[in-house]
């Protein structure tokens, strides 16, 4: 039974959703979009010709293929071809990319990781001869999503695995957690080609939560075991173009710079007065847990991505972005895997 008061009271709540939609529409429309800095030289991407596409030759049949913002890999080799990944916003684009090389079919396709936005395209190259290559983790993710788009790898591996096909040689090396469970280095010796995704981004700041990172610390060494190959290109599979030694050390100090101010601010050493903010949102919101600890959070995080967003700024692209969101993502790895608790730590009598 819907009694006359009940609804009454159901259209004034209807009439106060519209009228804070149509508010809320109004900010929208009425705030100017955000200018960011203008984006320093070693991030700018060429002009993307008609196709869509940009083949990079990376050497002894090695290819990077990219629109600019997405990255795939491939070695040419007398019995056919080996690629890693199939972005989805590249798509059958990467067929003509590939067409364009060679008239061999794919013959693997090796995941990077089991991550849709770079590998939903890999069943444009399904075929009786294809064979997908993954690490055991990722063809545990691929099993429970049930996607047809990404067939499940049949060859898998939990260390290491060398792929030869005709004269190419890939070692694909997985060394636990940074980004995602099962995301491996992708190695071809002859080139000197590296492979990593979603952990190190050529000329740019990384993407919000350092590129979601499943783990702090994985993911700050897995920069350290870039390192420690001898690779002259790098392909981290995004944005526009191949990396070098220098970039991967210039993110290295940014992760770094970003830790050590976060300890900083979280202990106290800071011109911002993180507590103060902090006491006055509680105030305003007593017994609201979430807004005392969402403002801690937040203040300490903008406190932090201060001075590596000025100290950045001419250097990464898009610093500016997501330093702020960088610097949260730090912040909870200090306090939730470090033990770093400042003023929440162990309470002594
Ligand atoms: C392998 O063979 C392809 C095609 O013949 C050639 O383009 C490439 O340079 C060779 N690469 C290596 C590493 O031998
Ligand atoms: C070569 O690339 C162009 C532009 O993407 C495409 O139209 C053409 O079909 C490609 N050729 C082959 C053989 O894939
Ligand atoms: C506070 O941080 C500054 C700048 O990093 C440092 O020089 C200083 O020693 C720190 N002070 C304390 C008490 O840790
Ligand atoms: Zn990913």
């Amino acid at each position: 039974m819907i009694s006359p008061a009940m609804k009454l009271a159901g259209a004034i709540i209807t009439a106060l959703a519209a009228l804070s939609n149509a508010h809320e529409h109004q900010q929208r429309d009425n705030s100017p979009a955000p200018v960011y800095a203008p984006l320093p030289p070693g991030a700018v991407s060429p002009a993307l010709p008609a196709a869509g596409y940009i083949t990079y030759p990376l050497g002894g049949g090695a290819y990077m293929v990219t629109d600019n913002v997405y990255q795939a890999l491939f070695l040419v080799s007398s019995q056919g071809v080996i690629l890693v990944d199939a972005p989805p916003s590249i798509g059958e684009r990467l067929l003509y990319a590939i067409g364009n090389i060679t008239s061999l079919p794919v013959r693997k396709f090796i995941y990077s990781h089991s991550h849709a936005d770079h590998v939903e395209g890999a069943s444009i190259f399904q075929s009786s001869e294809t064979e997908y290559i993954g690490h055991r983790e990722t063809a545990g993710f691929l099993m429970a999503e049930g996607d047809i788009n990404r067939p499940v790898p049949t060859n898998t591996f939990s260390g290491t695995r060398t792929i030869r096909l005709g004269n190419q040689t890939l070692e694909l090396s997985y060394k636990g957690l940074n980004h995602h469970p099962g995301n491996i280095f992708i190695y071809a010796p002859a080139q000197k080609v590296l492979m990593l995704v979603d952990v190190i981004f050529p000329g740019w700041a990384p993407f919000i939560e350092l590129a979601f990172a499943s783990n702090f610390r994985g993911y700050l060494e897995a920069h350290d075991q870039v390192l420690s190959y001898d690779f002259t290109a790098f392909v981290g599979g995004h944005l526009s173009r191949v990396g070098v030694r220098e970039d991967v050390l210039r993110q290295r100090e940014y992760v770094q710079d970003l830790l050590q101010e976060c300890k900083r601010v979280i202990n106290g050493n800071t011109t911002v007065d993180v507590l103060g903010i902090v006491g006055q949102v509680t105030a305003a919101n007593p017994g609201n847990a979430w807004a005392t600890f969402k403002t801690y959070y937040d203040t300490a995080a903008e406190a932090c991505a201060k001075p590596t967003i000025a100290k950045y700024l001419k250097v990464l692209g898009g610093v500016d972005v997501t330093g702020i969101s960088n610097a949260l993502r730090t912040i909870t790895a200090l306090r939730i895997d470090y033990g770093v608790l400042g003023p929440f730590g162990v309470v002594r009598n």
